[in-house]
């Protein structure tokens, strides 16, 4: 049976980083309230010349690189951002042609802040049916410039970055020793759109708009939802939360993430937190936290690792997988 197996991991963040206190001085804010009441100490802010493509082929060399593969070995590109350097083509396409890649096909995907594991679901789709063998699956967001600079409940909350992984086809027994991806669970419902949504698009006002949201509507949900698909994969594998080595979720809110964990009867020590580096990258900050993750040694062949993520639409999903 094929398996869709983690290659390589890589990362890329802007160079500018903007630290809590820094808002102090834009917003009625203090570093106090960011740090209790998101776990965010700093966030990077992407600037001139550096676009969700460029990000994005940074962390998409940096896989390559971890992944002793080169531009040729690659079938496919899928990028999750809702923060494309245009309205089209797809920044995958731009991705492709800077990595030099005039094989193969690329296109974005569209699920915020869960794009990256709606992106990993797809692509192991592609290749377990045997259409592609390697996918380099990346979240590339520029969230900075979509933000309303004067609203201190999102500006505060969001930051820039790229990660990326390359899966493999690779051969597994069909039980819950293979490597590779084991369980998947992918949900959205489109009631829930005016608790986070952007007030602008082509289609509407022909501006790229600007992220709005109900922070504490948000947070109501997000734990009931996180918990649920978790637990889809959990009954769909046969695992149980025990056995996990590593619980890589969004990283949008440490106390979204804490509460989730302790809901599933995930110990503290196997949660993966980066959010206090980089903010909520949005589709980047799973991938993000797996490199980081991956890179410091934490993460080893071989471990059980878990995925969530919830956001806009709303989406949500999660993703089980042995590295
Ligand atoms: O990635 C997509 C998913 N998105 C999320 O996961 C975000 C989910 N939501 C959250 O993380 C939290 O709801 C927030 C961090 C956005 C807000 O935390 P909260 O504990 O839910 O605070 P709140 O919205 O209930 O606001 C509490 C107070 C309010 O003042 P009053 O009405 O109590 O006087 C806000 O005006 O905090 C105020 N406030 C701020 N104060 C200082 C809101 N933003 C700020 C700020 N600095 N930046």
């Amino acid at each position: 049976m094929i398996r869709s197996a983690v290659r390589g991991t890589g990362s890329a963040l802007p160079t500018r980083i903007m630290k809590n206190a820094d808002f102090e001085h834009v917003v009625e804010t203090s570093d106090e309230w960011i740090v209790q009441r998101t776990g965010i100490r700093q966030r990077h802010i992407a600037g001139e010349g550096e676009t969700t493509a460029t990000l994005g082929e940074a962390a998409a060399r940096a896989a390559l690189h971890d992944a002793g593969l080169t531009p040729d070995d690659i079938d496919l590109i899928v990028l999750a951002t809702s923060t494309p350097d245009n309205t089209f083509p797809a920044s995958a396409v731009d991705i492709q042609n800077r990595l030099g890649m005039t094989h193969g096909f690329a296109f974005d995907m569209q699920a915020v802040c869960s794009g990256f594991v709606y992106a990993i679901n797809t692509a192991d789709l592609y290749i377990r049916s045997g259409q592609v063998r390697r996918v380099l699956v990346i979240g590339s967001e520029t969230f900075s410039r979509i933000l309303d600079w004067s609203d201190r409940s999102t500006c505060v909350l969001f930051g820039d970055g790229a990660g990326a992984v390359i899966l493999e086809a690779v051969e597994g027994e069909g039980t819950v020793a293979d490597r590779g991806i084991l369980a998947s669970s992918l949900r959205s419902d489109g009631t829930h759109k005016e608790k986070l949504y952007v007030d602008g698009g082509p289609s509407t006002t022909q501006s790229v708009g600007h992220l709005r949201m109900e922070g504490r509507e948000v947070f109501k949900h997000a734990v009931g939802m996180i918990t649920d698909v978790v637990e889809a994969t959990f009954v769909a594998s046969g695992v149980t939360a025990e056995e996990l080595d590593w619980f890589v979720p969004h990283q949008a809110n440490k106390r979204i993430i804490d509460a989730s964990a302790r809901k599933l009867g995930i110990a503290e020590e196997k949660v993966v937190i980066t959010v206090d580096l980089h903010g909520n990258t949005s589709a980047a900050s799973v991938p993000l936290a797996l490199a980081i993750a991956a890179r410091d040694g934490r993460i080893k062949p071989g471990d059980l690792v878990l995925l969530e993520a919830m956001g806009g639409g709303f989406t949500w999903g999660a993703v089980l997988l042995r590295w």
